[in-house]
């Protein structure tokens, strides 16, 4: 299996799978002498872990982060920084009824035919368990990105929206409601919704919305590297993630350019920011801000028709401990793709002569 690994110089590997002994991973390129705060990287795991709240799974997992190497006195050492995550809530036996068939839009069928066989338990390596390290190698990203404000929120849970932009918003309110999201009324209305569909052993999607403040004019390698093509792979490598869309996105087909375009200052920021912080493929020092779509998930605890590995036609039933919403969780997987990216491409700018 390839695509374990992401990053140019500034890199993460993955490994491990749901209901292995553990998932982890290697960190290889952080530079040396970051003081490493390890509390506040336990603390992103926690926002990400399971069995926070009443709307997310109830699995039981601590997620608490062992570190191998790398980190010496408080400080990262420039070596591979090589951490593990034990699993320890696995019950593999609520998956057996997906043993011989396939979820519909999970990634069962995919992984059986491409690999031959799959390690079915909790999801073995498809499962959104694997972003857990993610998260770690984000949270020293975001150290290594020190004075640069990266915060994701939940903007849309089904068709309830937040109606400001993120200007309008106290993101400082964002950890304030098990929703993640910064407008409490919202919030509130978002929780009692996913509550609802849980009940009805149903799952709904929703969308992310991230901000990063304070990036340098410069990141971003054109053509092929520019900065919104990483940060759409970064978010589209993430579990259930449909789509990604940054400025003005999909909604800047409906302006004219003469509205569209962004009038300078003379210190070279802008009037308004419908490119979000990238013009060219290139920061440009104003926010970066994008939209992350997560589709309702695949496991509903509901009867369903699919086939087994023969093709035949089976009639089962949805079991286990599943989010019937995740973006909830996966507000500190944006965040933490985002600062990989960005901490790559810091890394990638020092390569530029000035
Ligand atoms: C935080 C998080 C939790 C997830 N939990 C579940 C879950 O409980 N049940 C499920 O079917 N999918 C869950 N997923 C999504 C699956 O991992 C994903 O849909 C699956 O691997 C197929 O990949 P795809 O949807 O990207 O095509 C979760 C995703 C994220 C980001």
């Amino acid at each position: 299996m390839a695509g374990n690994t992401f990053g140019n110089l500034f890199k993460i590997s993955t490994f491990g799978e749901s209901h292995g002994k553990a998932i982890g991973g290697v960190i290889d390129g952080c530079p040396s002498g970051i003081t490493l705060d390890l509390a506040a990287i336990q603390k992103d795991l926690d926002r990400r872990k399971p069995g926070q709240s009443a709307i997310v799974t109830q699995r039981k997992e601590n997620d608490e982060v062992e570190f191998f190497s790398g980190i010496f006195e408080g400080k990262s050492t420039g070596t591979p920084i090589g951490f593990a995550i034990h699993n320890t809530n696995q019950k593999s036996k609520d998956y057996g009824h997906i043993k011989d068939s396939y979820r519909p839009s999970h990634a069962d069928y995919v992984y059986d035919q491409k690999y031959g066989f799959r390690d079915y338990r909790g999801g073995g390596r498809s499962s959104a368990r694997e972003t857990a390290s993610r998260v770690v190698a984000g949270a020293i990203a975001k150290q290594f990105l020190a004075g640069i404000e990266i915060n994701a929120f939940v903007s849309q849970v089904g068709e309830l929206q937040l109606t400001k932009n993120y200007t309008e918003l106290d993101l400082s309110l964002t950890e304030s409601n098990p929703v993640r999201c910064p407008d409490p009324d919202t919030a509130a209305k978002m929780e009692a919704y996913i509550k609802s569909i849980k009940k009805e052993g149903d799952t709904i999607g929703g969308i992310i919305t991230c901000v990063a403040k304070n990036v340098p004019v410069g990141l971003g390698e054109p053509v092929f590297d520019k900065l919104h093509a990483e940060l759409g792979k970064a978010m589209l490598s993430i579990n259930a993630v449909k789509g990604f869309e940054y400025g003005s996105g999909f909604d800047g087909v409906k302006m004219k350019g003469s509205d569209h375009n962004d009038p300078f200052n003379p210190d070279g920021s802008t009037k308004t920011n419908h490119s979000g912080g990238i013009q060219g493929g290139i920061s440009n020092g104003m926010d970066i801000y994008f939209n992350v779509a997560f589709k309702p998930v695949a496991t509903v605890i509901q009867a369903y028709e699919t086939i087994d590995k023969e093709g035949n036609p089976v009639s089962t039933q949805g079991k286990g401990r599943h989010d019937p919403c995740v973006v909830p969780r996966a507000v500190p997987i944006v965040e933490a793709m985002t600062a990989l990216v960005l901490a790559d491409y810091m890394l990638l700018n020092r390569t530029v002569k000035r």
